[in-house]
């Protein structure tokens, strides 16, 4: 049985993996309280100590609007940190399993096709730089890697993301302006632990996205999910200008799955599903 390591074990993916992973491995969770990623020296000691033969790290700074105030701490923990874990796996002779983002695109202009594992990265935020550094760190000093990049995530665990405060202020009866001219792959956090565990077990290394399939723009995936609840909202389509957010979001940074294919792995759910299977497992309280 291997023994997995997983930081970030009470986020939104987190705690999904920790679920999926505990069917054949031995999992080794770790809370933001069990280890800071920032403390270099506490994080070498918490995971030499624990002898993982895999780490997966869901922990992040990834509130993009913060990010663009707060760079450093951006940097620190979406890359020094990340570099900091690739040496510890490296002397461990671990596998980094590291989640990225579909925001180290979306810099290049009027994109309309997805974006593979081969497209040059272009942030255009200080979040998805931050992570595009992390990333490429690892790329140069971390031997044994595999980083999965996704896209807009919910989870029954996250009470922040975007799922769970649109059914929020419905329910409240509250005016929803939505951006409608941001299109991406929204993507179920238990539907992405469910497959990162597939990848994890085959040989698949380097790079892989992996979203839910299909395309939407925010106000979309909105206007779908509150179709699936059942709930009346007052729900208007505007622009990214008009919603004025501090960081400027791609336009377009929808992933195709390529390498997951190529893998030999099933293609992941079509985003719509992703919102029913939610939907179920909050009706079930999972
Ligand atoms: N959320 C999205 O829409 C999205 C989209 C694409 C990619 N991603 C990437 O997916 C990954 C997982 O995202 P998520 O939505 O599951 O995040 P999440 O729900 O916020 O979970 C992250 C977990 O990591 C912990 N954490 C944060 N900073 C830490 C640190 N410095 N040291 C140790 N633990 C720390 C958090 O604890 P606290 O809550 O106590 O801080 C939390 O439990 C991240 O790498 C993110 O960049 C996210």
């Amino acid at each position: 049985m291997r023994r997995v390591v997983v930081i970030g074990s009470k986020g939104q993916l987190g705690s999904d993996l920790v679920r999926e992973l505990g069917v054949r491995d031995r999992i080794l969770p770790l809370s933001h309280q069990d280890l800071e990623i920032c403390d270099h020296a506490g994080a070498r000691e918490v995971l030499t100590g624990l002898r993982p033969d895999a780490v997966v790290n869901t922990a992040a700074y990834h509130r993009v609007d913060d990010c663009e105030n707060h760079e450093s701490r951006a940097f620190e923990t979406n890359a020094a940190a990340i570099l900091n874990l690739g040496r510890i796996c490296n002397d461990l002779d671990a596998l980094l399993v590291h989640v990225s983002t579909d925001y180290v695109f979306g810099g290049d202009g009027d994109r309309t096709s997805p974006y593979t594992e081969e497209d040059p990265p272009c942030p255009l935020n200080v979040y998805g730089a931050s992570k595009l550094a992390g990333e490429n760190l690892l790329r140069e000093e971390c031997r044994r890697h595999l980083i999965v990049r996704t896209s807009g995530l919910y989870g029954l665990a996250g009470d922040r993301n975007f799922v769970a405060v649109m059914l929020r202020l419905a329910e409240k009866g509250r005016p929803l302006r939505v951006v409608d001219d941001q299109r991406l792959g929204p993507t179920y956090t238990a539907h992405l632990a469910r497959k990162m565990v597939r990848l994890l077990a085959s040989t698949a290394r380097g790079t892989v996205h992996v979203t839910n399939q299909g395309v939407c723009s925010w106000y979309e995936f909105a206007r779908r999910l509150f179709e699936l609840a059942g709930l009346t909202a007052d729900l208007t389509p505007i622009t990214s200008q008009e919603f004025g957010a501090k960081a400027t979001r791609p336009a377009y940074s929808v992933l195709a799955n390529e390498a997951l294919s190529r893998a030999g792995l099933e293609p992941m759910p079509h985003w719509s599903q992703g919102l029913a299977d939610y939907l179920a497992g909050k009706r079930s309280g999972r």
